[in-house]
């Protein structure tokens, strides 16, 4: 037998060795699903999706590049990098694009970090930064919020140390939604080694209103160590198809070029993004639409008695902890499913009104047994 050929007893199976990194990696935890089936209907508000489907013009690009899927998409996505350098007037050298903005979060990681480098982030933020930066090999030095849900800058440029290589700061913040203001990020960004890469992730952009809240492309142009990450899954509604891109100074954008899976973002996505770009006005205004939910709900919830931290994106933060998973599972059996952090909150997406009054029903039935 091939294990006694190698001198291995029967009962201890060879397997192909795996990096040690891998064990205990916290898996990605998707947003549940809505209820299927024939009962009432029931809302997804967990996973910071944009409830309205596809705007017709989009879904029309996509049928007709589906004419054409037995061909590999183009690789260096050259419609939608001239698409993207134009609308926001930055060199095509500073483009890269990825699957979703979490795979272009995953080429940084592969083209900044190892063994032996940290990597910085507020917490609670992504949860996708503590399971990108372990598969890096890479160790995550996690800086926890303000007691107000916020970014710490501070205590996030005091963390940095010569073996930094990558800092994230997410704005605004998932799960918290509050965002970071120009003056604060200035001052952080001052003091972090330009040697050290800095990611403003910025997935929820669109959804901000507070005009304190610096646009990260106006940031980077004057420091090359500064990155932008942005999506078209969210304010764009292209979740399901996976691309998102960064903006950069031409080095670090050349390396994300190279640690890109080939052909990894498919000819629907890159032309459904095109399209979506061209479809600018009728797209904000759904964002508008949301934003506006967004203050009524915010404004109802405090009116209950919550406290709500002011969001700057498409969804809202209650920090409920140890009460988090009975709060999620009443809002589930009024049909909402949320988005439960045991033991610290719950991030409720803003959805379709309907889904946001069923939420805010059910919010202040629990509020008034608590
Ligand atoms: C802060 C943040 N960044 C990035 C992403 C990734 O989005 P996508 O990979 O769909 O672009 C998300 C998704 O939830 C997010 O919340």
């Amino acid at each position: 037998m091939h294990t006694e050929s190698r001198g291995v007893s029967p009962e201890a199976p060879v397997i192909p060795r795996l990096r040690g990194v891998l064990e205990g990696i916290p898996t990605y935890k998707p947003g549940k699903p809505a209820a299927a089936g024939d009962g009432p209907v029931t809302y997804k508000l967990s996973s910071n999706e944009n409830p309205y489907p596809p705007l017709p013009g989009v879904m029309e690009s996509v049928r007709s590049a589906a004419e054409s899927f037995h061909r590999y998409p183009d690789m260096a996505c050259s419609a939608l990098t001239a698409e993207l350098s134009e609308r926001f007037d930055v060199p095509a050298t500073h483009l890269a694009t990825g699957t979703g903005s979490v795979g272009v979060a995953q080429q940084l990681l592969q083209a900044t970090a190892g063994p032996g480098d940290e990597v910085i982030y507020g917490w609670r933020s992504f949860e996708a930064y503590p399971i990108l930066t372990q598969i890096s090999g890479a160790s995550s030095v996690q800086v926890p919020l303000t007691e107000d849900e916020r970014h710490d800058l501070d205590a996030m440029a005091a963390a940095v140390t010569g073996r930094t290589r990558l800092v994230f700061v997410c704005n605004p913040n998932n799960p918290t939604g509050t965002a970071v203001r120009r003056e604060e990020l200035e001052r952080f960004l001052d003091r972090v080694p330009s040697d050290v890469l800095v990611v403003l992730d910025e997935a929820y952009r669109e959804f901000i209103r507070d005009a304190e809240v610096p646009d990260g492309l106006e940031i980077y142009r004057d420091r090359p160590n500064v990155c932008v990450l942005r999506t078209f899954s969210k304010a764009y509604g292209l979740a399901g198809l996976r691309v998102g891109f960064a903006v950069a100074h031409e080095p670090v954008a050349a390396a994300l070029r190279k640690t890109a899976v080939p052909f990894g973002v498919s000819q629907l996505a890159q032309d459904a993004a095109v399209a979506s770009l061209r479809s600018e006005d009728a797209l904000l205004e759904r964002v508008s639409a949301l934003v506006a939910e967004r203050a009524r709900v915010s404004g109802a919830l405090s009116a209950q008695g919550w406290s709500v931290p002011e969001s700057q994106a498409n969804f809202v933060w209650l920090r409920l902890g140890e009460r988090t998973s009975e709060f999620a599972a009443a809002c589930e059996r009024a049909g909402v499913v949320v988005r439960p952090f045991p033991g610290e909150g719950v991030r409720i997406t803003i959805g379709e009104p309907e889904a946001n009054d069923l939420l805010l029903e059910a919010a202040e039935a629990f509020r008034k047994e608590l």
